[in-house]
């Protein structure tokens, strides 16, 4: 009688058991946390023919509607610059779409206007910077796969144009080249509150793949179409650089330095003339301050500086 009712348990426990499997099964079988690539429509594309005109360099910043103080910076700084170095450069910015009907009409005026906005039907938020980055990474694959090179920067950044065509001409790799400030050996954080937190159900990892700064990174045109290609087949992260850190670590492109001297300051970094010559991009930079420095760099001559 006892033995039967410890059966009963017995057969109950493993029911039970199976259950809490099946349903953990079809919890990983579902993962949310996937990307959908060339999910949604283009609302506006830049006024820009890349067959027509190959660019060597197109540079992509990522902004947001209330930016509009930084867009008219960069637009009277290194975003005006066309002709670098005999080379043809172009600069538009990526937005999605705000709830606010006043925000939405502002920037169909600012696009009326300098026709350099590339947009997608998403909500403009900072946890979707991953889809503004994939949304400049599909542009690429579609509309400028002739571009040789392309940057992808921020709206708080100085960006020195020049040297960095400079550099990349010297360079010459135009093919699975990505550099930037690299990130050798970050892990994810599992502090709930952080900004950056990341779950161990989004990413069970220690490590990261190497990755570079999302403040300002460079690559052959080619490797948007590579990223673009793999990124459903990779964990969905809200972190942008992580998430194409991990998309450049399944197609096994290593990003490499650009120079043997360190030029991009993630950081920030203290203006002067000659130090920002020879940099290629730098954080934190007001608006108002890198009008500023833009003048005092197009006012001084190279012989100012010392030669290194
Ligand atoms: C990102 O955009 C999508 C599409 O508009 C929206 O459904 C989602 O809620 C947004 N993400 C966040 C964190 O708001
Ligand atoms: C760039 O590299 C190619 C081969 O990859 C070579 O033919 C060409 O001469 C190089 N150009 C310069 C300026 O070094
Ligand atoms: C995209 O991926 C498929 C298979 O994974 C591959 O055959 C194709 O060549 C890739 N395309 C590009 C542009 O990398």
């Amino acid at each position: 009688m006892v033995y039967g009712k410890m059966r009963l348990v017995y057969a109950f426990i493993l029911m039970m058991g199976v259950l809490c499997l099946y349903f953990s099964m079809e919890t990983f079988k579902e993962l949310p946390f996937v990307f959908k690539k060339g999910h949604g429509e283009f609302l506006q594309l830049p006024d820009i023919d890349c067959k027509q005109k190959p660019p060597f360099l197109v540079l992509l910043v990522t902004s947001s509607h209330k930016q509009l103080v930084a867009r008219m910076a960069i637009r009277k700084t290194w975003g005006r610059e066309t002709e670098v170095r005999g080379q043809h450069v172009r600069t538009f910015f990526l937005l999605g779409i705000s709830d606010s009907t006043d925000e939405m009409d502002a920037i169909a005026q600012e696009i009326e206007q300098y026709h350099d906005i590339i947009q997608k039907d998403f909500k403009d938020v900072y946890f979707n910077l991953t889809l503004k980055t994939m949304m400049g990474m599909e542009w690429v694959h579609h509309f400028c796969p002739q571009a040789t090179f392309v940057m992808k920067t921020d709206s708080d950044m100085f960006v020195n144009v020049g040297y960095l065509t400079e550099l990349l001409l010297k360079k010459n790799k135009t093919s699975r080249f990505f550099t930037g400030y690299i990130k050798p050996n970050d892990f994810p954080i599992r502090q709930k509150f952080n900004k950056w937190f990341v779950s161990k159900y989004e990413y069970p990892w220690d490590r990261y793949p190497p990755f570079c700064s999302g403040t300002g990174y460079v690559f052959s045109s080619d490797v948007a179409s590579q990223v673009h290609n793999v990124s459903e087949t990779v964990p969905f992260l809200k972190l942008e650089d992580v998430f194409v850190g991990l998309c450049l670590a399944k197609l096994r492109i290593r990003p490499e330095e650009l120079d043997t001297r360190q030029t991009f300051f993630p950081g920030g970094l203290r203006f002067s003339v000659c130090r920002f010559r020879k940099i290629v991009a730098c954080h934190h930079v007001k608006p108002l301050d890198l009008v500023t420095y833009w003048q005092e760099l197009e006012n001084s001559q190279e012989h100012d500086c010392p030669a290194v």
